[in-house]
C-alpha cells in the first residue's frame, strides 16, 4: 500500500500544505527545525491516530490553533481510500472515506506505518512501558482483534485493581467476586499471549541472521519476557501458572492495591551472545539491533497482511557509516513506499537519491527539488 496525496491543516508547523507522493522512494530534505520529522509524524498520526513522539496529541496542533486535520489518500492494488484524523483540544475523531468511524480499533486497522527513527533506541534503552507501547501498536497493526481484546483485558484489570483497593479498606468483601475478575483477566491473557507470541516467535527466528548479514556479528536474538514464568505459551499453561500467581499472591495483591502479575507487565529484551544489549552493547550495536527488528518487521507485515508497510525513516543514515547504510538500503524491499528525510543528501544511499523524488522542506513549506 502507499500514501498517494497528504494534506495537513494547522499540523505542527504546517498551516496548509498539499502534497502528492510517489509510489517509491520519497526524500524530504531540509535544515532542522524545519518541518521533516513533522510531515513523518502526521503520517504516522493518519495510520495510527498517536504520534510516535512523546507528549499528547494537543502538542501536534499548530501553536495558537484549535484544531488539525491531517488526511491523506491510500491506495493499494485493489483499493483506494481516503482517510482523515481531526485533532481538536476535546479529542480526535476519524473517518474514512467521508464516513465517521465512532471506534478507533476500527480505523487503525486500514493503513499500515513502520517508522524507524531517533527514539528507537528506548526499545533498547527505555521504560517496560516504552516497550509494550511500541508492541501493541505494531500488534495492533497485525492482528485485528488484538486491540479488542488488549482494552478488555486493560477494563477488567482496572475493575480488579479498584476492588483490590476496596479489598484492603473493608473488612466484609466478596471473594467470588475478585475470581470471577481473576477468570475474565485470564481468559483475555490467553489471546493477548497468542498474538504476542506469534509476533516474537516470527522476529526472533530471523533478525539474528539479518543482523548477521548487515553487521557481520552472531548471536543476536530477542525474548519476550513475562512474570508467569511461562515458557511455551500454550493455553492450559497461561491459565494454570497466571491462576496460580493471582492465588498465591492475592494477600500482597490486596495490601498494594494493584495486580503485580499478567500481560501488563511483560517486556522484551535484547540479546547479543547471552548479553544483555541494554548493558552491554555499544550504541551503535543497539541501533543496528532495533533497525534489524523493524527490517524483520517488514516480512512479518508482507506475510500476514499481503500488502507491504509504508516505511518512515526518519534521518536514521547520518548515524551509521557508510558500510551500514548501503546494506541497509540492500535489505529494504524495493516494491515498498519509503518516506526518508535528512539534512543532506549526502548522508543517503545513491542508488536511493537516484530512484527517489526529493523535496525540499523550508520552515513549514515544501517544494519539488528542481
Ligand atoms: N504545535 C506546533 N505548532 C507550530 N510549530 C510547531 C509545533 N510543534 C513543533 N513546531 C515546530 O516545528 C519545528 C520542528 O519541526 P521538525 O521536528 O519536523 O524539524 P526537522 O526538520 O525534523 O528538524 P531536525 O533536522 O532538527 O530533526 C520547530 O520549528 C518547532 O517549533
Ligand atoms: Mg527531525
Amino acid at each position: 500500500m502507499y500514501l498517494s496525496k497528504l494534506k495537513l491543516k494547522n499540523f505542527r508547523n504546517y498551516k496548509d500544505l498539499k502534497l502528492s507522493l510517489s509510489s517509491g522512494i520519497n526524500i524530504f530534505i531540509g535544515d532542522n527545525a524545519q518541518g521533516k520529522t513533522n510531515i513523518l509524524e502526521s503520517i504516522y498520526v493518519l495510520a495510527l491516530t498517536k504520534s510516535p513522539r512523546f507528549g499528547t496529541n494537543n502538542q501536534l496542533i499548530r501553536y495558537g490553533f484549535e484544531e488539525g486535520i491531517i488526511s491523506g489518500v491510500l491506495k493499494d492494488s485493489k483499493k483506494m481510500n481516503e482517510l482523515k484524523v481531526s485533532l481538536s483540544k476535546t479529542g480526535k475523531k476519524v473517518s474514512m472515506n467521508g464516513k465517521n468511524i465512532s471506534k478507533i480499533s476500527d480505523y487503525i486497522f486500514n493503513m499500515k506505518v513502520i517508522m524507524f527513527g531517533p527514539e528507537d533506541l528506548d526499545l533498547i534503552k527505555g521504560s517496560p512501558q516504552d516497550r509494550r507501547n511500541f508492541m501493541n501498536i505494531q500488534i495492533s497493526q497485525l492482528y485485528a482483534p488484538y486491540v479488542h481484546y488488549l482494552n478488555e483485558y486493560n477494563k477488567i484489570l482496572k475493575n480488579r485493581n479498584e476492588y483490590l483497593k476496596f479489598m484492603n479498606l473493608n473488612q466484609y468483601t466478596d471473594p467470588r467476586y475478585l475470581e470471577i475478575l481473576d477468570e475474565k483477566l485470564i481468559d483475555r491473557a490467553v489471546i493477548i499471549y497468542k498474538y504476542r507470541y506469534e509476533y516474537f516467535r516470527f522476529i526472533s527466528s530471523k533478525i539474528g541472521v539479518v543482523f548477521q548479514k548487515i553487521v557481520g556479528e552472531d548471536g543476536l536474538y530477542i525474548k519476550l519476557e513475562n512474570n508467569l514464568d511461562l515458557i511455551n505459551y500454550e493455553e492450559e499453561e497461561i491459565r494454570s501458572k497466571f491462576s496460580n500467581k493471582l492465588k498465591n499472591h492475592q494477600k500482597k495483591e490486596i495490601l498494594q492495591g494493584t495486580t503485580l502479575y499478567g500481560p501488563h507487565r511483560d517486556d522484551f529484551c535484547f540479546f547479543l551472545e547471552e548479553n544483555s544489549m541494554k548493558i552491554f552493547a555499544s550504541q551503535g550495536q543497539q541501533r543496528m539491533a532495533i533497525i534489524c527488528f523493524k527490517l524483520v518487521e517488514i516480512e512479518l507485515f508482507h506475510k500476514i497482511l499481503h500488502t507491504m508497510p509504508i516505511l518512515l525513516l526518519d534521518d536514521i543514515f547520518s548515524e551509521l557509516d557508510v558500510k551500514k547504510r548501503n546494506q541497509l538500503v540492500q535489505y529494504l524491499p524495493t516494491n515498498v513506499q519509503v518516506i526518508v528525510t535528512t539534512t543532506d543528501l549526502k548522508n543517503i544511499n545513491k542508488k536511493l537519491v537516484e530512484k527517489g523524488r526529493v523535496l525540499i522542506v523550508k520552515n513549514g513549506n515544501v517544494e519539488e527539488k528542481a
